[in-house]
């Protein structure tokens, strides 16, 4: 997948003049893909970049993907490594474990996380949010339709496709066809106006978001809430960047919100709390009062999408992310988020010292910034790897609404993110 253009035409090409060719019909929706992943696709501009240029290897600077760069912290490193030791004893050596994850794991995280607003069972763990997402999508299936923020993480609308919940994308408009775009820039402060758009079935929101940094308040996400319940629409909350919240006036999840049992999921995620990017260890919680049309709880199903395709998260892992929920572990997490949004505050400033608009950064790790009238973000992705050798994300690569911004990540080590600065100022002025 990494080396197709995103943005080129899905092609069967290279399938045609493959000398072994099976006898297998491709999946059609498939075809539809508009071209790989976006990081992936981020990876190969850089990496063509640098084979032209190979004496600036040691320059590039990545504020792209969200990845992690702080090592794990003590306490919660000790849960992975204890996690492990047990396997090698009798007493403490443990083959499947329940598909929905471990009962004490579950339980901390609807007590530590949720205040108790959530039971234990209502919590199903796994191995991340982006991989719950598609779980999800496979519970719903081809037949709903499904709305999403624009710009938005990609993975919602690249899983509706596959699912063959969409038509074509339409290339004037970047959009896929059976899909609600809901607008989210600059003019409506990146929050979108649900009630006046077009219904779905599915309603895809993330706050804080990825790409814009938008951390909804209070009184939207009860509007949301409420507008999802007139409709009958299901909205699937992706809270993976909570822990940057640090307004204490805006929710870290949606079941803060009244009602927000009746109509919402959320899928949350390790990740980017302790360092978890490559560990792997996420959580959906799938509300028992939650049902489809013809009454059956959305729980049932969601279970039976774990319990089939499935065995539950690693047991190693799961150590680990009952160390990240003692007051330690917690305290470790804060002093992480804490040294990203310094990171976040940094790029933020130089930016706007440049002179551009710039948005989220305060309540989330990403900072999003408005490209001057006319500019493309691609165009500037380009020339900022270019002049500077800091890899950026095009707003573009998050859908047609994230066309004009540009994505920095504050997952960076603390002498890059200052170094990037120190170069964009110079580069960009
Ligand atoms: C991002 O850069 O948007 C995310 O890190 C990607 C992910 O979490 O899958």
């Amino acid at each position: 997948a990494s080396a197709v253009n995103a943005f080129a035409p899905a092609s069967n090409a290279r399938v045609s003049t493959s000398l072994n060719m099976s006898g297998v019909e491709r999946n059609p929706n498939f075809a539809k893909l508009a071209g790989g992943y976006l990081f992936p696709e981020i990876a190969r501009r850089r990496n063509a970049y640098l084979a032209e240029n190979p004496d600036m290897a040691d320059r590039i600077i990545s504020l792209g993907i969200g990845d992690t760069t702080k090592p794990i912290p003590e306490h919660i490193l000790s849960g992975l490594v204890n996690g492990a030791s047990k396997l090698g004893t009798q007493e403490g050596y443990s083959g499947y474990g329940a598909e929905q994850g471990m009962g004490d794991l579950r339980q901390k995280i609807a007590t530590v996380l949720y205040d108790d607003l959530i039971s234990a069972d209502e919590v199903f763990v796994s191995d991340g949010a982006k991989c719950d997402i598609m779980r999800v999508q496979q519970m719903f299936g081809p037949g709903v339709i499904s709305a999403v923020q624009d710009p938005s993480y990609p993975v919602y609308v690249d899983t509706s496709v596959m699912m063959g919940q969409t038509g074509e994308i339409n290339t004037e408009t970047s959009q896929y066809d059976n899909i609600v775009y809901m607008p989210c820039t600059a003019e409506n402060n990146f929050f979108p106006d649900y009630a006046s758009l077009p219904r779905a079935d599915v309603v895809y929101f993330c706050s804080p978001n990825n790409p814009t940094g938008a951390a909804a308040t209070r009184d939207q996400l009860t509007e949301l809430v409420k507008t999802c319940k007139e409709r009958g629409s299901i909205l699937v909350f992706d809270a993976a960047y909570a822990p940057f919240i640090r307004d204490p006036d805006v929710p870290k999840s949606i079941f803060e919100i009244e009602g927000a049992k009746e109509v919402a999921i959320e899928c949350n995620s390790f990740s980017k709390y302790a360092g978890f990017t490559g560990v792997r260890l996420g959580w959906t919680v799938v509300p028992d009062g939650l049902t489809f049309a013809d009454g059956t709880p959305v729980r049932n199903d969601f279970n039976r999408v774990m319990t089939t395709a499935f065995n539950g998260a690693s047991n190693i892992v799961q150590a680990g992310g009952l160390a990240c929920l003692d007051p330690e572990g917690q305290a470790e997490i804060n002093a992480l988020i804490d040294y990203y949004l310094g990171n976040a505050k940094m790029l933020k400033d130089a930016m706007e010292e440049i002179g551009f608009n710039v948005f989220g950064g305060d309540n989330a790790p990403y900072v999003f910034v408005q490209l001057p009238e006319g500019k493309k973000s691609w165009d500037m992705f380009s020339e900022i790897l270019e002049k500077a050798q800091v890899v950026t994300i095009p707003g573009a690569g998050f859908g047609p609404g994230g066309e004009g911004y540009l994505r920095l990540s504050a997952f960076a080590p603390r002498d890059s993110v200052i170094e990037a600065c120190d170069r964009l100022k110079k580069a960009m002025v």
